[in-house]
Formats: C-alpha cells, structure tokens, sequence
C-alpha cells in the first residue's frame, strides 16, 4: 500500500540521518531497501492512533496527558522526527517502546487489534513486548528503553 511505503520510507529517512537512533539495530537493515510486501491478510484491526513525539539526538519523548497512551492499556505510534516507535502504556508508569519496523518484510507497523501490534502487509501480531504472537514473522521487535515522570514519556535507542 502506498501509504505504508511512505510511511516506511519517512522513518528510514528519519532513522538513517541520526546517529542515535543509527543503533537501532533491525532497524537499519530496513533502511536498505528489500522488498515491498503487498496484499493485507484481511484479518480484523484498526489503525494504531498516532501521537507527536519530540525527537532530539538519541531519543523521542511524549506528553502523554491527552493521547491514546493516556490510560493503561494504550496503544499508539508515536511519530517523531527521528523515527516512528510503537508504544504501548503497560502500567500506571510502565511503557513498552518498539520497532515499528515488521521483523518478517520490514513493513511498517501501524495497526492493532486488542492488546495486540499488527502488521497490516502480512498480518503477523506481536504483544506489547514486541514477541510474535503470530507470524509469518518470526523474530520479536526491538525494544527500546523507556523512563516516564512528569507525565513526559521518554523513549530512548
Ligand atoms: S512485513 Fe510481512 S508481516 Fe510484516
């Protein structure tokens, strides 16, 4: 789908100019190019809501007051200059931070159905650790480390 290819695109470009997020590992392999997977599953989710992050050298930080990580349980992309990070609010102050870069084709990751992260290209599902709950994909995303007070989230490579 084309969206998702820009949106891919957008976070290849955000994630290969800076030299912090340049450690994020899969992520990178993406940046080379591969295929462009096509077709969707058909299976049943939504598109993930998107919130703002600030991304500065190595890290992304979010307000959380007023977004879809406002609740335990939350989940959202979060889109930031340096790259685009899968977020899911775990606990009153537990977050998880992932990869939205697809493990199995490098698609990207927008969708969700439940608790659960979606890759719309294939349909494979990983949890709110970023492990594969359903494939073709195989290996887990990445995670990120995460710190949260003052109701600012900040994800960091
Ligand atoms: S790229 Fe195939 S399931 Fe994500």
């Amino acid at each position: 789908m084309k969206v998702e290819g820009q949106t891919r695109r957008q976070f290849c470009k955000g994630t290969c100019s800076a030299a912090a997020i340049a450690a994020l590992g899969s992520a990178i392999a993406a940046c080379g190019g591969g295929s462009s997977p096509t077709g969707a599953t058909g299976g049943s989710f939504s598109s993930l809501p998107q919130v703002s992050g600030t991304g500065t050298s190595g890290s992304i930080t979010v307000t959380v007051t007023g977004t879809a990580l406002a609740s335990v349980g939350g989940l959202a992309l979060v889109r930031a200059s340096v790259g685009d990070v899968l977020v899911a609010r775990t606990g009153e102050a537990a977050f998880t931070a992932l990869s939205s870069i697809c493990t199995h084709e490098t698609c990207a990751i927008t969708a969700y159905s439940g608790a659960t992260f979606v890759c719309p290209c294939h349909g494979s599902q990983f949890d709110a650790s970023g492990k594969v709950l359903v494939g073709p994909a195989r290996t887990s995303l990445r995670q990120y480390t995460t710190a949260f007070a003052n109701d600012v989230l900040t994800i960091t490579a």
